[in-house]
């Protein structure tokens, strides 16, 4: 075979194809082995990043202060219990086990996505805009000196672009904030993203959620609060620029502390 005939083969459309074809099913071995192969660690760092949350709504964590070495030992101080939100209140560790629920474990975003585990919210239950909620919910509380001191809730909402996923901390009479954070949010950075900025979460600190009939009376406001105000306690500053996702936050905190979520079972500890 002559240089130039043997030339024409290697660039013939069977050789190209067959070297793409080998290079695409190649990178799909590596590509997917990868997945596969780091799945375990994803799982352990998804879970460390949650805990780290939890930590950091309860006020026991500070970013670039706190070692991340300490986070097992910090969150090992929570007692993980189960709230039945259409009953309003925490169960048993007796009843979670008939329940079949492992606390640790327990995937509420999937459990709100199954039908038999959660219910479909109407229109104008649905103030955070989640179409369905879990009818089980973890809660992590901490307790000193045998008194609660804080009761950590997790929370969820839409915002302008995405839905919000946080933790909201409470003092141990149920109803005044002691700290809020978002773990997983697409809002626009330097905008809604500011939801996530430390001096902004810090503006909830020591505010109250209820009113004197346990109503949320909680507001996030466009622009500044009024600190001489009668309601100031009851007011967060807006975000500027962000009015829409500020709702959105103040509309998933009034949905998660409210009649239909976790309201029953905060009113039952005293808030
Ligand atoms: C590119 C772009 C990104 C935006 N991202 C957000 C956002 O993440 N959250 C939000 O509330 N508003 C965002 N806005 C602004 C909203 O469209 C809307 O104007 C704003 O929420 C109104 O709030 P204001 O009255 O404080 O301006 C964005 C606007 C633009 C043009």
């Amino acid at each position: 075979m002559s240089d130039d005939s043997r030339k024409r083969d290697k660039d013939s459309i069977q050789n190209v194809l067959l070297v793409a074809l080998s290079i695409c099913f190649v990178c799909a071995i590596v590509v997917s082995g990868a997945a596969v192969l780091l799945k375990p660690q994803q799982t352990i760092n998804k879970a460390l990043d949650r805990n780290k949350n939890i930590l950091i709504a309860a006020g026991l964590f500070e970013k670039g202060v706190t070692p991340e070495s300490e986070i097992g030992s910090l969150f090992e101080e929570f007692e993980i219990r189960v709230v039945d939100l259409e009953q309003g209140r925490m169960l048993t560790p007796a009843e979670v086990e008939t329940a079949g629920i492992n606390p640790v474990s327990y995937d509420q975003r999937s459990a709100a996505k199954d039908t038999s585990a959660s219910k479909a919210l109407s229109t104008t239950a649905d103030i955070a805009s989640i179409k369905r909620r879990a009818r089980y919910s973890v809660v992590y509380l901490l307790r000193e000196n045998n008194q609660l001191s804080r009761i950590v809730l997790p929370v969820h909402g839409y915002g302008l672009w995405s839905t919000l996923y946080g933790f909201i901390a409470l003092e141990g009479n149920g109803s005044t904030v002691s700290g809020i954070t978002f773990y997983e949010q697409q809002e626009t950075a330097g905008l809604g993203g500011e939801v996530d900025n430390p001096a902004w979460k810090a503006l909830w600190r020591g505010k109250e959620i209820y009113d004197e009939n346990h109503q949320v009376a909680l507001k996030v406001l466009k622009g500044s609060v009024d600190r001489n105000s009668p309601n100031a306690r009851f007011q967060v500053d807006g975000l500027s620029g962000a009015t829409l996702t500020s709702r959105g936050v103040q509309n998933l905190v009034g949905y998660w502390l409210g009649e239909d979520a976790f309201g029953p079972m905060l009113a039952r500890l005293g808030g």
